[in-house]
């Protein structure tokens, strides 16, 4: 399994049948682009369940940083399995989790001491970083940012900003959120350089929402993307980040960073804020943290969790099985697994922004590391958003057997696992190329 091969007609004869039954008993609240089974993965590919197979840059969204069943994952993952399972750290305690707490507050990027909260996925971090934030301030009010993206449950989702549809039919969502504009540099208003684009979001905050809407010091905290994810993969200018930091330093607020899906060495660095210099005061954890087994945190400065005994606490939350392979997952990354998210990072990036000169549907090109977008438009200056091409694109990468995800209206997000090496790179970008010449070709 190093490059991708197709043999049968997709979906397969054998992911059809599992896709008919899915369909009677599943939720059909989830988002499938594709028709892919998997039956087996390694490293960077995937096998389905009808033998095709496909080089994986969405690392089931951006989650299996070390590759698919890792050989030292999967040994910790069955050591510890082997050892015991479960036995609630909430209530007990366990050296394995004792351990992940200690290398967090070693990889954190805070200092003076780090405490992390232990839960199963992203959604329930945001969760411990909002009712911590609450809860240490003595403050209701938080400020997220459109396009945000920080999880599914009540209190995440009256942050998530991103689509509609995540919201439609839940309200009324927990009160006490206000939401401020994310600055795209991609997508300043019309006569706006990018760096006033950053002042005018910022202003937005200290000028008119502190003014007309809430007082600073009902303010428990920002939450913010780094890099926004679902939002379309959007950088966030580091003047922004500072600005933010300066003015919750300036109002007693916390800067709560999202690194669900930024953080655990996607960017090229082990955090994305870290690109930027700015020390946040609390940092979700999640999807790539375990390589797949469920785990979310929340880290924060040690002087923030006062909390007492049963103000939070999860029964699975920090299950030795998931910190086992958080263990392995953090000694790959900072062995060798970061830098190459750098450099291969760099690559893929240069040949994407290539790519553009060659077809017009591409308006963007950006990222970090192993975290990129490639936002498509009908018109580069109207910057129309193209979002049925990219679908078409997306759909024709997964027939060529590329596994992308879309991110945003219209762009294409590349989270690849970040053992990706260059020739699985260009196998990516060449299969993106065929796939955009296709979609072109009809319009
Ligand atoms: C930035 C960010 N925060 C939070 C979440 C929610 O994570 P989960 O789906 O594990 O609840 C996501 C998921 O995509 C995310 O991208």
């Amino acid at each position: 399994m190093t490059v991708p091969v197709i043999k049968t007609a997709l979906p397969g004869p054998r992911a059809k049948a599992i896709i008919e039954r899915d369909r009677a008993v599943v939720s059909p609240s989830y988002t499938r682009g594709y028709p892919l089974v998997i039956e087996r993965g390694a490293g960077a590919m995937v096998e389905d369940v009808d033998g095709n197979v496909f080089l994986d840059c969405s690392a089931g969204i951006a989650v299996t940083a070390t590759g698919h069943s890792h050989p030292d994952v999967v040994a910790a993952i069955s050591g510890q399995a082997a050892q015991f399972v479960h036995m609630s750290g909430t209530d007990f305690y366990y050296d394995v989790q004792v351990r992940l707490a200690e290398e967090l507050a070693a990889i954190v990027p805070i200092r003076g001491g780090v405490k992390s909260f232990f839960g199963n996925s992203g959604t329930e971090a945001i969760e411990a970083c909002l009712k911590l934030a609450r809860y240490a301030t003595g403050r209701q009010g938080l400020i997220a940012f459109q396009g945000g993206f920080h999880g599914r449950t009540m209190g995440s989702l009256a942050l998530t900003g991103s689509k509609a549809v995540q919201r439609r039919g839940f309200g009324p969502l927990m009160p006490g959120v206000y939401h401020a504009p994310y600055p795209d540099s991609y997508r300043p208003p019309a006569g706006l350089t990018p760096e006033a684009f950053v002042a005018q979001c910022l202003g937005y905050i200290e000028h008119e929402l502190f003014t007309q809407l809430v007082s600073p010091d009902e303010i428990a905290a920002f939450v913010v993307e780094p890099i926004q994810g679902e939002g379309g993969y959007v950088v966030a200018p580091d003047g922004f980040l500072q600005g933010l930091r300066d003015l919750s330093r300036k109002h007693g607020i916390l800067l709560i960073v999202d690194e669900v899906q930024s953080g655990m060495g996607r960017s090229g660095k082990m955090f994305a804020i870290e690109h930027s210099g700015v020390e946040p005061d609390v940092v979700a954890i999640a999807k790539g943290i375990a390589s797949g087994m469920p785990l979310g945190v929340a880290s924060a400065r040690a002087d923030l969790m006062t909390w007492p005994p049963g103000a939070h606490a999860s029964t699975f939350g920090g299950n030795p099985v998931s910190c086992a392979a958080a263990l392995a997952t953090i000694k790959l990354l900072n062995g060798s697994l970061v830098a190459n998210a750098a450099a291969v990072g760099g690559h893929l990036m240069a040949a994407l922004k290539a790519l553009a000169g060659k077809h017009r549907l591409i308006g963007d090109v950006r990222g970090r590391g192993l975290m990129i977008g490639v936002e498509l438009v009908r018109d580069r200056q109207t910057k129309e958003r193209a979002a049925d091409e990219r679908n078409a694109v997306v759909l024709g990468a997964f027939r060529r057997g590329l596994l992308i995800l879309g991110a945003g209206k219209n762009s294409i997000r590349f989270s690849p696992p970040l053992v990706l090496t260059r020739e699985q790179a260009d196998i990516a970008v060449k299969i993106l190329d065929d796939s955009l010449t296709e979609v072109e070709g009809h319009r």
